[in-house]
């Protein structure tokens, strides 16, 4: 069984990937970090505690940063919705909050664990970053670090060269990265290249509707209204009627190690930028020297993520 920590910015991907990892027998989700991003901590933190009470996942949900280490928040309310679940209505939470700080439950989660435990982070890298300043040899007590988050070889979604995780707190991913350097198991990157290899199709969006219609199960239902609003964005954006959704398949790939591969790169973080600011930097042509600090999916095998996100989300929701 894989231990688990997920920092998520919920938002209607993390909750795709959350409910994922619920159905998953092999995964023992150990905590939640709800961290500011999306939207608004207090609505990451709402949605975190309900979706946690419905998918049956006993355990610690901790409210995360409410703001980025340097510059002020932003949030994506245009791309998830005011509560950061499109179109979904959801009941009052009834699970309570752990009443410790985001960055604690890292550190201790992580001490509990040594060498057992892996995070996957999947919103700003905030908490993280905090959680370094408490305990600097978090990076050699967890077993590995999965990152959705950076473009490298790609445009950006947020600047025109950023990606979003990365662009709400530049400095707390940079400083993730560099704390990561070197250890035995590089974290893997899941950057837009990866991501949006990905489609989820109309085809898709009817298949969800038709698990919770079929299961009757509510995150089903949650999911599916969610992703109309997904897909309504993405085609004011310009993309068509469909919806790219990053973070599952950066939970699917650090739980089966499948459906992509991965390469080592050298990524650092721009911050000093007058317009690339947030940007992820990768050294193809190793001028910097210096070791790779990532291993960056790639080669994603698009349709084989779909099928496999639900089925696993079919037969886990009938359970
Ligand atoms: C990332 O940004 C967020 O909006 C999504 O939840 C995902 O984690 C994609 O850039
Ligand atoms: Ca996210």
């Amino acid at each position: 069984t894989l231990p688990l920590l997920v920092d998520c910015d919920t938002g209607i991907d993390d909750a795709i990937a959350l409910t994922y990892l619920a159905c998953r027998e092999d995964v023992e989700v150990a905590g939640i970090v709800s961290t500011g991003g999306n939207v608004p901590v207090e609505a990451v933190h709402r949605n975190n505690l309900v979706l946690t009470g419905l998918l049956g996942l006993e355990v610690p949900v901790s409210r995360g940063a409410g703001a980025p280490l340097v510059e002020p928040p932003m949030y994506a309310e245009d791309t998830h919705g005011p509560t950061g679940l499109g179109h979904a209505v959801l009941p009052e939470p009834e699970r309570e909050e752990d009443p410790r700080a985001g960055a604690q439950l890292w550190v201790d989660l992580a001490r509990e664990r040594p060498g057992e435990l892996e995070g996957l982070v999947l919103g700003p890298h905030t908490n993280l970053a905090l959680a370094l300043e408490i305990e600097p040899e978090l990076p050699r007590l967890l077993r590995r670090l999965h990152i959705m988050g950076g473009a490298i070889h790609h445009r950006g979604n947020t600047g025109p060269t950023s990606e979003w995780n990365v662009a709400v707190d530049p400095e707390a991913a940079q400083r993730v990265l560099a704390a990561f350097s070197g250890v035995p198991r590089r974290p893997v990157l899941g950057s837009l290249e990866a991501t949006e290899a990905v489609r989820f199709e109309p085809a898709t969006l009817e298949a969800v509707e038709a698990i919770a219609s079929g299961t009757g199960h509510p995150v089903a239902q949650i999911i599916a209204d969610a992703l109309r609003f997904y897909f309504a964005f993405h085609e004011s954006d310009g993309f068509g009627w469909m919806a790219h959704v990053h973070d599952p398949i950066v939970a699917i790939h650090a739980v089966t190690g499948g459906f992509a591969s991965t390469s080592p790169l050298a990524v650092d973080v721009e911050l000093a930028g007058t317009l690339t600011r947030g940007q992820t930097v990768g050294d193809v042509l190793g001028r910097w020297g210096r070791e790779p600090n990532v291993d960056v999916l790639r080669e994603v095998q698009a349709e084989a993520f779909v099928e496999h996100l639900l089925s696993t989300l079919r037969e886990g929701l009938s359970r």
